[in-house]
């Protein structure tokens, strides 16, 4: 059982629903609740509004994230994806372009995991050690700001003043994009700090900065009266766009634009899932399927675990996403009415065919707590087959002749199995190919996936108060601390 939709992309759900799993009775209980969930889907479309969210000063806040796929005058209004804002960014791409050395992009949570998404994917390991030419001119690229690691912050800093030292003549350019909606995050500017003071110190360094925050001008944030006092740069992280859903917006769209990726693509893909999702029919709109099998699984079956299992390594930050995107979400412990519910299920991160060399024990046999979510790529570029190196070797001759894809599908479709014959549940998506448009619509899918099980467990998917408990004692600590040292 699949659910294709005219792109190729599929959910294969063949595992998860039928007898001795999720059933047609399952789904048929929660027939009125789909039916809600889909209209409040049709009305976060429209006007933004999610019953009972509030943001996080306890203020009805808009929901737009289903509008960023769609490039649009209106929503240029909203600091949303418009022809305008398409255009600074390919005009951003223009300025890097043999301008540029190094970027430095600081962020954390959703202020960076999508855009490592978008890096890994389209931009792979070894692009910064590329020659700029093989980089169409565009800048290395390196992460920060995603830990507080004093190590490799100096790491990186002592790298890019090694790159300067070689840089005969010319001073090495590097433009720091600094990443924040609320414009003043511990992590992300700790980073920014250090990083900003030690490079604008060095006589073979020139810095830019770019900043992208809340472009609100009434309640300016800390990164936003710092880029106007400045006269940086800005791109904005639009009101009513939580960090887990940014990737579609200028968040994840920089580093889209750093890397020379097909933003137009990435947003078309978003915006024909978008199409599919409108569908009333579960069996025809792959958010809500998805969510109504997760929901009944996690409710009627005990599967309380979510792993996502890609295979493909560079797919390994959409899984690092995705936890992000399912933990804070529905991970609540009250629903709308104010009920103490403790919802959701625990994202795993883990690779095929790697953590089936680790993990897999447990899927097998351990706790029956788990739905396994594979994601599969159909058709590889530039798709190695395994040579005949040792044919005096059997075993080795024996795994010769075939392609890698091919081995890589082999073992997951026997994961998959072996997981089936002893009642374990699992699904896969399946892209075409790995590009930009399949990526955009497997992540939008998943956005509105959640929001369809926020709307079922009737839990608020867009506010996330449990970050904020260490946040009440870590301010305070930190006064504390630069007390005791004199500051
Ligand atoms: O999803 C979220 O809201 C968080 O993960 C934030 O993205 C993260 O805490 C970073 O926040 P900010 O962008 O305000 O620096």
């Amino acid at each position: 059982m699949a659910l294709t939709l005219k792109s190729g992309f599929s959910f294969d759900y063949d595992n998860l629903f039928g007898e001795g799993k999720v059933t047609q009775a399952d789904l048929d209980s929660y027939a009125e609740d789909l039916k809600k969930a889909h209209e409040a889907m049709k009305v976060m479309r429209e006007s933004g509004f999610i019953k009972a969210h509030l943001s996080k000063d306890g203020t009805p806040e808009k929901v737009y994230f289903s509008k960023l796929p769609y490039i649009t005058e209106e929503n240029g209004k909203l600091n949303l994806n418009s022809p305008a804002s398409i255009q600074k960014l390919h005009d951003f791409t223009e300025h890097l372009r043999n301008n540029i050395d190094v970027v430095v992009s600081l962020g954390i949570g959703g202020s960076f995991l999508g855009n490592k998404v978008l890096f890994d994917v389209f931009a792979g390991e070894f692009w910064n050690t590329l020659t700029p030419e093989q980089r169409n001119g565009l800048p290395k690229v390196y992460f920060s700001g995603q830990n507080i690691d004093s190590r490799r912050t100096g790491d990186i800093l002592n790298h890019i003043k090694a790159i300067a030292a070689r840089t005969e003549g010319n001073k090495l350019k590097v433009c720091l994009i600094c990443i924040s909606k609320s414009g003043g995050t511990l992590d992300t500017m700790s980073n920014f700090m250090v990083m900003y003071d030690d490079l604008t110190k060095q006589e073979n360094i020139e810095v830019e900065v770019v900043a992208v925050t809340d472009p609100n001008m009434e309640k300016k944030t800390l990164l936003k009266q710092l880029a106007i006092d400045k006269g940086w740069p800005q791109f904005a992280v639009p009101d009513g766009v939580g960090g887990r859903f940014s990737i579609f917006c200028e968040v994840g769209l920089v580093t889209a634009a750093v890397i020379g990726m097909d933003i137009e693509k990435f947003l078309e893909g978003a915006r024909d899932m978008d199409e599919a999702c409108k569908n009333e029919n579960v069996f025809e709109n792959p958010a809500m399927l998805n969510a109504a099998l997760k929901f009944a699984a996690y409710q009627k079956y005990g599967r309380n675990i979510e792993v996502m299992m890609p295979y493909c390594d560079y797919l390994k930050s959409t899984s690092e996403w995705y936890i992000q995107l399912l933990a804070e979400s529905l991970g609540k412990q009250f629903d709308k009415e104010g009920k103490e519910v403790c919802y959701g299920r625990t994202p795993l991160v883990a690779v095929g065919t790697t953590d089936m060399h680790s993990q897999t024990q447990q899927h097998q046999e351990g706790s029956l707590d788990k739905v396994v979510q594979f994601i599969k790529v159909a058709k590889w570029a530039n798709d190695l087959t395994i040579p005949n190196a040792f044919p005096e070797y059997k075993k080795l001759a024996d795994i010769s002749g075939v392609k890698m894809s091919e081995a890589l599908e082999v073992a997951r479709q026997s994961n998959a199995d072996a997981l089936q014959s002893n009642k374990r549940f699992n699904a896969c998506f399946t892209l075409p190919e790995l590009n930009e448009y399949h990526l955009g619509e497997l992540l939008y899918m998943l956005a509105m996936s959640v929001a369809y099980e926020g709307e079922l467990s009737n839990v608020d998917a867009f506010n996330q108060p449990g970050v904020e408990a260490y946040k009440r004692i870590m301010g305070p600590k930190l006064s504390e601390l630069r007390k005791s040292k004199g500051l």
